[in-house]
């Protein structure tokens, strides 16, 4: 489990986009948060800032005492962290397997033969059977990837799992099926988690407590249930649109 605090982050990029624009924040240890907002907002930017993908311009982003900017703490820094990416980002390469075992090959000094094992073991955790163990990413369904991409996040037994735009790319059924998987292996782990979505019936199902950007700021924190309440323009109009578009999928 591990805190986070985002302090006064900003991040523009060369061609002078501001993209982030002071966000503040901070995430208990053990919370399940959601990061709300419209596609092009920052959500991804503010991941790969979180990660250090991206350096950032001014502000801090801590995790438990340690900083983003610190290199020398850096490689402790991002140990704690897996993320599933928006696009999954298995190797194309690489059997379902070999992109599981991936991850723990760079931390464990177990021999090969237990890191199978235990991949093997987080792939029928998240519902994959031993007959695609073998096939490359391209051969299985995209339902099946992501449930890949999550063992192979967890099984590097990480402080603090991230999720990008989890549902992406899926189905209404099967996007149900990844978020109940999500929930439960957060829940399982007892870990700090956070998922950003653009989608409000993913945060409300995933979380109780959720973040709104907008213009690289935090317009709203709260509860998912007291978003209808909350007075901001944005954050009602948010609220109101994402009604009206669960209702016409519904
Ligand atoms: N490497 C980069 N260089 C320049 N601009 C970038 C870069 N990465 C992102 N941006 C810009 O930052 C803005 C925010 O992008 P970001 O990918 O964070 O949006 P998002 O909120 O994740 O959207 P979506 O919901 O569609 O995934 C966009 O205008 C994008 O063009
Ligand atoms: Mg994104």
């Amino acid at each position: 489990m591990s805190k986070i605090v985002f302090k006064d982050v900003h991040k523009s990029f060369e061609d002078g986009q501001k993209v982030l624009n002071g966000i503040s924040l901070e995430i208990a240890d053990g919370e399940t948060h959601i990061i709300l907002g419209q596609s092009g907002c920052g959500k991804s930017v503010l991941l790969k800032c979180l990660l250090g993908i991206f350096p950032i311009d001014a502000g801090d982003i801590l995790v438990d005492d340690l900083s983003v900017k610190n290199k020398r703490t850096y490689s402790n820094y991002i140990k704690k962290f897996s993320i599933l990416f928006q696009g999954n980002a298995l190797f194309d390469s690489m059997t379902i397997v070999e992109n599981v075992e991936f991850g723990m090959k760079q931390i464990r000094r177990d021999s090969s033969a237990v890191i199978k094992s235990i991949a093997q073991e987080k792939l029928l955790s998240v519902g994959l059977e031993s007959r695609v163990f073998n096939l490359y990413p391209a051969e299985i369904s995209g339902g099946m990837q992501k449930r890949a991409a999550l063992a192979r996040a967890i099984a590097i037994e990480p402080e603090v799992l991230l999720f990008d735009e989890p549902t992406s790319g899926l189905d209404p059924v099967t996007g149900g099926i990844i978020c109940n998987l999500l929930r439960d292996t957060v829940k399982k782990l007892s870990i700090t988690s956070l998922t950003i979505t653009h989608d409000l019936k993913v945060a409300q199902f995933l979380s109780d407590r959720a973040s709104i950007l907008n213009k690289g700021q935090v317009v709203w924190t709260g509860h998912t249930d007291d978003m209808k309440n909350c007075s901001n323009d944005f954050v009602k109009e948010f609220y109101h649109a994402s009604c009206v578009i669960s209702k016409k999928t519904d």
